[in-house]
This record gives structure tokens, sequence and C-alpha cells, in this order.
């Protein structure tokens, strides 16, 4: 993959001397969907797939952006001196993002760079390619001028970015994620403290298989802003009769006490996948630390049902991923991940049982959607680097 950069980066600005090449993964998240803006646990891990960049300084205050993802584009220019989002400028609005992030935070770039970036992470799939570009800007930033910031940092610097610069009000999981991805262990974060437990991944007999549905998403346009603003209604209902900061505080049994305030079948059903979600994270984790993949297989499915009829977040896409998934025997739990509303699934397959389930998920979904998903048996990666 290095010299793939290296070359395309001569190829587009005309030498490579000097440059350096760096990675950030992708992430999937194995359970605690939209728990993460609700102060409750989340239970994602990096990948190995993810986004490069091959970067190199300017002296000069000029930033020039290529792709190789979206080469129709072209190189697109700015400067460090121009960092307003612009629509026409697409995907180049991540990366400018983070250096106006840190920018705000006082860390300012006295200079610009040329980058070129090649991602293997299926783009708009829930598998957080934009995050991974976020936190791969970060890095990249922290290494060419220096700055004193922790990966923990780097991560809030990308979602404040997200949030403030994309107009996505996304939680930390995704840059979380990947800032602090760990080979083979899933990271069990507390979103309400930022405190984390690095758990291994042991699935003795068994892979984790995404299933990507094609289905384009986009986290702006998407129904995501909404589904916070319901939970933040939900609980501030909850908090004229309880004292509370987030809906990650409550137990289940919190909840049934106090769901009649609410009022509102809507705005209940949406607290409740948020208060049983988080209560679901926490008793997998336990469970995979106990070596069940079994109960933490039924936990995943118990997720995506809550995701399906409370949350409202799937979809006939990811819908038909989930049943046809759950008919192929050796398969140990499934269910989408990420946003929602397109995007991925992620299952948990006995190894006898992957081609089975590639090819029966593959063929029913093409029957009943009309196009393709597409398949990836991934591994647990690492956070960002230099290769
Ligand atoms: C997106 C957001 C995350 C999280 C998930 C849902 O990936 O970026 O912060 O809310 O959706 O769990």
């Amino acid at each position: 993959m290095k010299d793939i950069l290296l070359k395309e980066f001569e190829r587009v600005y005309g030498s490579n001397d000097g440059v350096r090449v760096y990675f950030a993964p992708g992430r999937v998240n194995l359970i605690g969907e939209h728990t993460d803006y609700n102060g409750g646990h989340v239970f994602p891990c990096a990948l190995t797939i993810g986004t490069y960049g091959a970067v190199k300084a300017r002296t000069d205050r000029k930033l020039r952006f290529y792709s190789m993802n979206f080469a129709d584009a072209g190189v697109i220019e700015t400067s460090i001196d121009d960092l307003v989002y612009d629509k026409k400028a697409g995907w180049t609005n991540y990366p400018k993002g983070v250096i106006w992030a840190f920018s705000e935070k006082n860390m300012k770039c006295d200079h610009g760079f040329d980058i070129v970036i090649n991602g293997n992470i299926p783009n708009s799939s829930g598998l957080s390619s934009s995050a991974s570009i976020e936190v791969l800007t970060g890095y990249i930033l922290k290494e060419m001028f220096g700055f004193d910031v922790s990966n923990t940092d780097l991560a809030l610097i990308g979602q404040f970015s997200e949030n403030k610069f994309n107009g996505v009000n996304c939680g930390i999981m995704d840059q979380f994620a990947i800032a602090m991805g760990k080979e083979n262990q899933a990271i069990f974060l507390d979103t309400n403290t930022l405190k984390y437990e690095y758990t291994p991944v042991k699935l003795t007999g068994a892979k984790l298989v995404i299933a990507c549905s094609n289905k384009k998403r986009g986290l702006g346009d998407s129904k995501y802003n909404e589904r916070r603003a319901e939970c933040e209604e939900a609980l501030r209902r909850i908090q004229t009769v309880k004292k509370v900061n987030s809906l990650g505080e409550l137990t289940g049994a919190d909840f049934e006490e106090v769901k009649s305030v609410i009022k509102d079948p809507v705005l209940e059903k949406r607290a409740r996948h948020a208060v049983l979600e988080n209560e679901r994270t926490v008793k997998a984790v336990a469970a995979l630390k106990a070596n069940d993949i079994d109960t933490f297989g039924k936990l995943m499915i118990a997720s995506d049902t809550s995701l399906r009829e409370d949350y409202e977040v799937t979809g006939i896409e990811l819908d038909t991923l989930v049943s046809e998934a759950l008919k192929v025997k050796g398969v140990i739990g499934s269910r989408m991940t990420g946003a929602g509303f397109g995007g991925c699934t992620v299952s948990i397959v006995k190894d006898e049982a992957i081609d089975e389930f590639i090819e029966k998920v593959g063929a029913a979904y093409l029957a009943k959607i009309g196009y393709k998903a597409d398949f990836y048996v991934v591994e647990v990666g690492d956070g960002p680097k230099e290769i």
C-alpha cells in the first residue's frame, strides 16, 4: 500500500521526495448503538482496513488534497487561511474541519501540505470512513507540527470538527475507537467519563463478518440528528421527576418507574432503546470476558431488534441482511452496526459456516433488494500509525 501511495503522490504532485505515509483504521461497533450521545457504554473495535495518507509539508500556506477514492474530483486546492465548510469541496471538508478544529484549540498550522489519500473502507458504509480520515488528519498534524496531543485528544478534536464544521452531532464512539484502536482488542468505553478498558475479541472458531448493504447513507442527511434530539427531549421530561444527567445513568427498572412522564409513545421508545442498549452492552462485555460467545450473540440480536422496533433506524436492507443471517446455522449473532439507515451489519459466524453465510445471505439479499451486498471477513487492528 505504501508503494501505491508514493507512486500516486509522484504522479499527482511531480515528486515524492520526503513524503511520509500514515494509516488510520475504520471501526466496527460490536454492541452499544446510539448510546454514545446518551452517556452510555459502547463496545467498538478498530479494523485492519482504513485510510492511508501520503503527505508532504509545503513552505507556503496552500493545502492540496487528492483522494484515489474520488479521483474524478481531482486535486482540490485551498489554504490554511480558508478553513470554512464548502459543500463543493466534498470529502476535503473532513481534513479541513480537523485543521480548523486544531486552530480553534490554539494549535495553528503555519504552513500547508500536499496529501494523497487512499482508503479501503467502503464509503458511507457505517464503518466510519469519515472518522478515519479525521483521526488520520489529526495524527498527521501532530507529527508534522509537533502538537502536544494524546490519542484521546485526537478523538475529541475529530468529534469537535465533525460536530462544528461538518454539522453532524455525532457522539465520541467512532473517533475514539479509531484513535485508541488496538490489535485484537475491542474497547469498552463509558462515554460519560471516557474511562475505557480493552477486552480481547476472542471468538474461538468464529470470525467477524461484515455485510455491507450498499445502501448509501450520509449522516448529515439522515435522521441521526433527529434521534439525538428525541433522546434529549425524553431526558428533559424525565428530569422533571428524577435527578439524572443522561439516559445512560438509568437502569431498566429506573426507566419503568419514570417513563410515564414522557407522555409520547415515540420518545418513550427512543429512550427505552438508549437505556436498555446500555444495559445490554455492559452484559455483553461481561459475557465476552467469560468466553460466553453465545450470550454475546444473543445480546447482539436483541440489540438489533431494539434498533429496528424502538429506535427505528434499520430499514429493509439491514433487516434483510440480519434476518437472512439468522437463518444460517453457525451464526452466533448478527446486528446492524453504526448509525443505521443503510450501511452494514456485523455478524459472528463460525469458521465452517462463513462460505455458506456469504452465499446464502448474498443471494437472498440480491433477490429481495435488487442489488448486491458485499461481505468482508474482518480483523481487529491497531490505531493510527506511520507506515
Ligand atoms: C454514528 C456516530 C456515533 C454513534 C453511532 C451510533 O456512527 O458517529 O457517534 O452515535 O452512529 O451508535
